[in-house]
């Protein structure tokens, strides 16, 4: 038997309701392939807030730290949205990232063939997309110093945020992508604006020496804005992206829409040596939350990712992911990846039908 320390964070919004539906995945899944999962729950963003004042109480990030993985739902809500950028939600999270060096963020971006009728492009720019969003995770914009709202000396307000990156940070982001790419089809787009900034002047200028050591993958570098075009007039030109944080962010919210819908999106943030956190790439979706609406899917890969590439259980992640797609061939749907005639399901009973799946397999 294997034994395993999870950290659950369920977070805010319809994060607990999709939390569930991959613990009972999980759950089920440990049976079958004979793996033990010691579930420990903790405290992060808002629900945090409201319960210490805190958005990452320093006791999450220990029991994070001290567990094999960590799969977190989302954080965020109107209710928290007029505090102090340091004490919203958002800070638990980067803090999270912060706290255990979760530079490289893993987001891929696969059109599953029962789906491309979701999506809002049409079939044939769509149907074989495949995509890995490597992303930068714990600098550039959302870290760089100065940041904050100062004063000017004619008393107005001035914010400001600082896009910053050294030598090192984007070597050890390049290398995951490099890395990556060798395992996929050789192909790595690096993103940037260095027609404009200095930051990705360099980046550019690192990414390019690095390939020397890559020979067997092929780079290409693009400015962001023709990169967000690209993505929707013909995504089957990339193969893995990578780029920087802030970039990354919005490139890979857009690349969701290529697959149907961003309920489907999983990601996993891996750093040199603590714990991975598996993460959906959406948010905690306020306007839906508390409404049993949610889409699961992208929770449940998160839990397939983590079965992967933070405990090394490929065959129950395949499991998982042969199973996400055998429901949707079933026609069952979450109203986010609705198409005619097929079964429109709430959040919990798409579980439901998952887990009948899982277990009939
Ligand atoms: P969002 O991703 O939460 O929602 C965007 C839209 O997608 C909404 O219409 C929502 O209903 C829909 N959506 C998202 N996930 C869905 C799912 N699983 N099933 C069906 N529909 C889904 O982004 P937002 O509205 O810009 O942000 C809401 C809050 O979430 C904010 O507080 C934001 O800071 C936070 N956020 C958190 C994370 C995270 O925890 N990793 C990521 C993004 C945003
Ligand atoms: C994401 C989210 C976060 C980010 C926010 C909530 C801090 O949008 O995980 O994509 O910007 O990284
Ligand atoms: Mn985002």
């Amino acid at each position: 038997t294997h034994n395993y320390r999870i950290t659950l964070l369920p977070g805010d919004g319809i994060g607990p309701e999709i939390m569930a539906v991959a613990v009972d995945v999980l759950k089920v899944v440990g049976k079958k392939f004979d793996i033990q999962f010691e579930f420990q729950e903790a405290l992060i963003g808002g629900a945090a807030i409201d319960a210490t004042g805190e958005p990452l109480p320093g006791s999450s990030l220990d029991t994070c730290r001290n567990s094999d993985a960590v799969l977190l739902a989302a954080i965020g809500g109107y209710k928290w949205d007029s505090l102090a950028s340091h004490l919203r939600p958002e800070a638990g999270l980067l803090g999270l990232r912060a706290g255990l060096g979760l530079f490289a963020n893993l987001r891929p971006a696969k059109i599953l063939p029962q789906l491309i009728d979701a999506s809002s492009l049409k079939r044939e720019v769509v149907e074989g997309v495949d995509i890995l969003v490597v992303r930068e995770l714990t600098g550039g914009i959302y870290f760089g110093k100065p940041k904050g709202i100062f004063e000017t000396e004619t008393g107005e307000k001035r914010g400001v945020n600082t896009m910053a990156y050294t030598e090192s940070e984007i070597e050890r982001i390049g290398r995951v992508a490099f890395e990556a790419a060798q395992k996929r089809r050789g192909k790595l787009c690096s993103v940037d604006k260095a027609n404009v900034l200095e930051v990705s002047q360099l980046w550019r200028d690192r990414i390019t020496k690095l390939a020397q050591e890559y020979p067997d993958v092929e780079l290409s570098h693009m400015y962001v804005d023709n990169a967000a075009m690209q993505l929707l007039r013909a995504p089957k030109q990339f193969d893995t992206i990578v780029t920087g944080n802030l970039f990354g962010d919005i490139l890979s919210d857009a690349a969701a829409m290529l697959t149907g819908s961003i309920g489907m999106l999983p990601s996993a943030s891996l750093g040199a040596s603590n714990p991975g956190v598996f993460e959906p790439v959406h948010g905690s979706a306020p306007d839906i939350a508390g409404q049993d609406k949610a889409n699961p899917l992208a929770q449940v890969l998160s839990a397939a990712m983590m079965l992967r590439y933070g405990l090394n259980e490929s065959t129950a992640a395949d499991h998982i992911e042969q199973g996400v797609l055998e429901v949707l061939q079933r026609g069952d749907r979450t109203g986010d990846i609705i198409s005619p005639d097929m079964n429109l399901l709430g959040c919990r009973a798409m579980g439901q039908a998952l887990i009948q799946v899982l277990e009939a397999k």
